[in-house]
């Protein structure tokens, strides 16, 4: 059997990183790309091009960038399976400190450019073919976080408005973890720290892998059934008061 084609955006460390090792272990052929030059290291250790893993670095807010990248899988593979919009940014301050700029940055990255990358790939896309975003359990609303809340709801509603237009060949699904062990959360205060996790009743942090695991499920023919959704991966946070 052909190994199926993943890409998954913002694939040279966190997350992406987690996503790309639960997929290499289940066979998928792997493009990684990442505005840092990081991810060649990342795909030479997940096996590199003999292992069916390769890096590219594009900055997906550069139309010049998307272009190129979009040629090198039309040239590289006869087609994709999966599609994982996972780069992301935070830019946080409280609205009235913060410059439009900032806001426009957020929204830029996490909602624009897996919007442009996801239509520049349309014709690229198999049938039977699923695409993961990544939003985030902060899409509920989160204190000085306008720009990254209204990114993250703003993918919920794309996910939902491009699942009916893309089925049935393309599902299109999206995961939203909750606070995850990551540079972001390892940044914080411990008590801080600790506060928040106090209040999961699964009674830990989330792990990467737990979020990857989310990802490959909708990713694979296990949630053939599955489009237009929204996957919480929070330890249940989102249900306790
Ligand atoms: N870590 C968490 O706790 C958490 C929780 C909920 C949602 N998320 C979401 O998960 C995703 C990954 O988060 P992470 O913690 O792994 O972040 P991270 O900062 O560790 O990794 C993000 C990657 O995206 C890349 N990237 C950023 N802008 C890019 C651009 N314009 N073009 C190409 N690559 C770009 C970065 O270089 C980086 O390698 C993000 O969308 C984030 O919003 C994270």
């Amino acid at each position: 059997m052909t190994a199926r084609v993943a890409l998954i955006t913002g694939g040279a460390r966190g997350l992406g990183l987690s996503i790309a090792q639960v997929l290499a272990e289940r066979g998928y052929k792997l493009l990684l790309v990442d505005r840092d030059e990081a991810v060649y290291a990342t795909a030479t250790g997940l096996g590199g091009d003999s292992g069916g893993v390769t890096g590219c670095v594009a900055d997906l807010t550069v139309s010049d960038d998307v272009e190129r990248l979009v040629e090198f899988v039309r040239g590289s593979f006869d087609g994709l399976d999966v599609l994982v919009n996972n780069a992301g940014i935070t830019r946080d301050a409280r609205l009235g400190k913060m410059e439009p700029e900032v806001f426009s940055s957020v929204i830029d990255v996490n909602l624009l450019a897996p919007l442009r990358l996801t239509f520049a790939l349309d014709s690229s896309f198999r049938d039977g073919s699923s695409i993961v975003n990544m939003t985030s359990r902060a899409a509920l609303g989160n204190f000085g976080q306008t720009n990254y809340v209204a990114s993250k709801s703003g993918l919920i509603g794309f996910t939902r408005g491009l699942a009916l237009q893309w089925s049935p060949r393309t599902r299109v699904n999206a995961v939203a973890p909750g606070l995850v062990d990551s540079a972001m959360s390892r940044a914080m205060p411990e008590d801080v720290l600790g506060g928040l996790v106090a209040k999961i009743p699964a009674g830990r942090i989330g792990e990467p892998e737990d979020v990857a695991r989310a990802v490959a499920f909708l990713a694979g023919d296990e949630s053939s059934y599955i489009t237009g959704q929204v996957l919480t991966v929070c330890g249940g946070r989102s249900i306790s008061a």
